[in-house]
């Protein structure tokens, strides 16, 4: 279970850019939830992940996972348990290595072992396994360079670096923004797949409202570094684009009548 408890997070803090992107801000997530998380430009959604992985420290508050207190632990420390990929499918790949090389290197980080160790044969033919259960022959790309591939390709790799050992916890920041829509259909398929077969607790955020309703168990809209509606279950089931539209407007006390400003 991931707990967030009351955490702030004050950019140019005492300065005139003083600016707060958390704003005591608390988040329970229970295992093997999927929850999506929507909200405008510079609502906090990435610095709540940012926070989440380590990639800074809030102010206040406190951040636990599977019970453990994480607050203060090293990024690269919690990199093994927390999986993360981004809109640039550039990120969190060495693009001049092979994608051979990229998954070795991910399988060896999440195992503990030394990341420059070499793999069992057992070990090397399980990260064959897992690119070819996406069906997309990249298993016979495993000494391309990874940087050759296209966006969709690399984020389909990424996902599969990023679960090869099941994390704690999957963060996705707008994953498939950068793709085109052929492409990011089936990372989402993929991310669904993934997810679901590992049973995987997720954070995705996407600007797609339609994606956010369909994907995943519980939707989260956040405003103002706090989380303005929290919906799962039986209401969610039930919930339109429109009525997330209603809400947004009414959380920003201002009229938008379709998702460009979520766009
Ligand atoms: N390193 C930083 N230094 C100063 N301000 C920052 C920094 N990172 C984020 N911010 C500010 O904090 C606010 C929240 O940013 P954040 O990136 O979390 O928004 P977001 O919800 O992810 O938005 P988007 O949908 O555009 O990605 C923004 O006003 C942003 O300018
Ligand atoms: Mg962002």
């Amino acid at each position: 279970m991931l707990n967030i408890n009351e955490a702030t997070k004050i950019f140019n803090k005492n300065t005139p850019d003083e600016h707060i992107a958390l704003n005591n801000l608390s988040l329970e997530v229970s295992d093997g939830e999927f929850v999506t998380i929507i909200g405008g430009n510079g609502a906090g959604k990435s610095t709540l992940f940012n926070a989440i992985s380590g990639t800074l420290l809030c102010e206040s508050g406190t951040i636990s996972l599977d019970g453990q207190d994480i607050t203060h632990m090293a990024e690269f420390k919690r990199a093994e348990f927390i999986g993360r990929i981004f809109q640039d499918p550039m990120r969190g790949t060495a693009p001049h290595l092979t994608v051979g090389e990229n998954l070795i290197i991910a399988y060896m980080r999440s195992i503990k072992k030394n990341m420059l160790g070499i793999p069992s044969k057992k070990e090397k033919n399980y990260i064959k396994e897992r690119l070819a259960a996406l069906n997309l022959g990249l298993e016979d790309r495993m000494n391309t360079k990874i940087g050759l591939l296209s966006g969709g390709q690399r984020q389909a790799v990424t996902l599969v670096m990023a679960t090869l050992v099941k994390p704690k916890l999957l963060l996705l920041d707008e994953h498939t923004a950068a793709l085109d829509p052929v492409s990011a259909k089936s990372v989402i398929d993929l991310t669904n797949k993934i997810v679901s077969e590992n049973n995987i607790t997720t954070l995705m955020i996407t600007h797609n409202i339609t994606s956010a309703l369909a994907m995943g168990t519980r939707t989260i809209m956040m405003d103002s570094g706090t989380i303005a509606v929290d919906i799962k279950g039986d209401e969610r089931k039930e919930l339109t684009v429109q009525d997330v539209l209603k809400k947004f407007n009414s959380v920003k006390k201002k009229e938008f009548d379709d998702d460009n400003v979520l766009l």
